[in-house]
């Protein structure tokens, strides 16, 4: 793990040093919905010296001869990179469908392949199909096909194909997504940052840049000179007033696990600034311009002490 830049996302900088002929993949997280600086990312890895240090250990990394930049863009469907979307950045994306997300299957997500060309893509998504499905050949509509009731099971495979009754949640849910879901989104990141961007008690989230379009994810406020507990205060004052607020998220090396790797927060100062003045404030469809009303009050009001 490396740390990030105060915009939520990793540091190129800091992927650079720590990038060794190891190095299998980077897996840049797009938090919040804002793209990390993919250019620079696949700049790093096409690196002549990087991949000349680069140590495959298997086939597909011999073919790859770099490092793989497999995207976490489970915040950021729909958002832009220089006039692309997330899926046709980075070499493999993947995106979450889960219940919190802009656009949900219940559970479930996508992963979008957009590999050099020395790789065939329908190749390995009949593949990850195969894998997803108890690694058997055919589903069991293709078995009610004439003729086509014998299959084959290649490997033992997992069990985490998208059912059918969650694709179809999601294509009513995509069919929508730019008109309606993104846009009131957006109106509502516009309101908080109408109401917060004149008042020096704040410090606003980036979403839209000369480069980057945000899908409007996590309006990840930050609150300026307050200590964690400080914030914690705040979100509690926030809470009493019957407003939900989140952060996101707690750093993983403050986590049991992480810790118990040896991980140190110590080490990663500008993601403990960024989670310590940080409340993630509501933002979903359904919020009315009353309640947004209602958030920026509480907000401020919790801040008052
Ligand atoms: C940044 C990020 N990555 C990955 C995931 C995992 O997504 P899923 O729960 O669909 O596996 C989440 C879900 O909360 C997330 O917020």
């Amino acid at each position: 793990m490396v740390d990030v830049n105060p915009d939520f996302l990793i540091s190129v900088d800091n992927i650079r040093k720590a990038l060794s002929p190891k190095t299998k993949v980077i897996i840049p997280v797009d938090i919040a919905g804002l793209p990390c600086d993919y250019d620079a990312i696949m700049a790093l890895v096409q690196d002549d010296e990087v991949k000349r240090n680069f140590l495959p250990s298997n086939v597909l990394q011999e073919k790859m001869g770099r490092p793989l930049v497999l995207s976490d863009a489970a915040h950021s469907l729909g958002a832009w990179y220089k006039g692309k979307r997330t899926g046709a950045v980075a070499d493999i994306t993947v995106f979450s469908f889960h219940a919190v997300k802009n656009l949900t299957t219940a559970e479930g997500g996508a992963i979008c392949l957009a590999l050099p060309n020395t790789f065939d893509a329908q190749e390995i998504y009949k593949q990850l199909c195969t894998f997803s499905l108890h690694g058997q050949s055919k589903d069991a509509l293709a078995k009610t096909q004439i003729g086509n009731w014998r299959y084959d099971v290649y490997e033992c495979g997992y069990k985490c194909n998208m059912t059918d009754v969650a694709a179809a949640m999601g294509l009513v849910e995509l069919a929508r997504y730019d008109s309606m879901v993104l846009k009131r989104r957006k109106e509502i990141f516009d309101a908080y940052t109408q109401a917060f961007e004149s008042d020096a008690r704040f410090q606003l989230p980036e979403y839209e840049t000369t480069d980057k379009t945000s899908s409007y994810h996590v309006y990840a406020l930050r609150v300026n000179g307050v200590t964690e507990d400080q914030r914690d205060a705040i979100m509690q004052r926030i809470f009493e007033q019957e407003v939900s607020v989140n952060v996101h998220f707690i750093p993983l090396p403050m986590l049991t696990a992480y810790k118990k790797m040896g991980y140190d927060i110590a080490d990663y100062p500008v993601t403990y600034d960024n989670y310590s003045r940080e409340i993630s404030l509501p933002v979903y469809f359904n919020l009315t311009d009353e309640q947004v009303q209602q958030v920026i009050e509480a907000v401020k009001n919790g801040c008052n002490g």
